[in-house]
């Protein structure tokens, strides 16, 4: 399937993105006005181009640190189990932590990872994802904020990929198999 031929829609424009990077960061920075300092964790390896816009745009003092998780299918069990495959590398104990996520669709990551980091005993744990997939939810989770809510569409770009591939294409879209039959 990943070597099929397929071409890409845009969905959302570098220029609709940074637009609401902007205001996003707007948002974080009233939440943690005051802050001595917030840990901006992004997951890896999706976030990456989100988490370099968004910090720059963060009128905050900032620390940035990755953590890299991975969900798969287990043959044997219907619910997703999710392995934390890079651990932070510095403490959170008693901080305010932003943890960044490209996507949210089913929810099993981030709600996951959510419960392993309060663990730690933050002192405030908040989310954002710059995508939401709200149709995928298999578990109950809300990242705190979201950039765009799309529909049930495979995407790439602004650092996400599909098998590996189309991380750099600076907007959003869609993938399409040209000649599949519409899902
Ligand atoms: P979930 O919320 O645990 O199902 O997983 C979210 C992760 O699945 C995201 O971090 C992405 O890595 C991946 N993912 C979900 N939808 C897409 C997509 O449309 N394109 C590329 N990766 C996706
Ligand atoms: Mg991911």
């Amino acid at each position: 399937m990943p070597d099929a031929p397929y071409v890409i829609d845009q969905l959302i424009s570098a220029k609709s993105i940074a637009a609401r990077v902007e205001s996003l960061a707007r948002e974080i920075a009233a939440e943690f006005a005051g802050t001595d300092k917030l840990i901006v964790v992004g997951l890896l390896r999706g976030s990456f181009v989100f988490i370099a816009d968004l910090v720059r745009e963060l009128d905050l003092p900032v620390e940035v640190d990755f953590l890299e998780a991975s969900s798969y299918e287990d043959a044997m069990e219907s619910s997703r189990e999710v392995r934390i495959l890079k651990d932070l590398r510095g403490k959170i104990e008693g901080r305010d932590v932003l943890v960044v996520e490209d996507i949210v669709d089913t929810g099993h990551t981030l709600h996951h990872v959510t419960r392993y980091l309060a663990t730690r005993k933050p002192a405030r744990l908040r989310t954002i994802a710059l995508l939401d997939k709200p149709s995928r939810r298999e578990v109950d989770f809300r990242a705190d904020w979201i950039g765009f809510s799309i529909p049930d569409a495979f995407v790439v770009g602004y650092g996400i990929d599909y098998a590996q591939r189309n991380r750099n294409l600076p907007y959003i879209g869609q993938v399409r198999f040209p000649g599949a039959p519409e899902a």
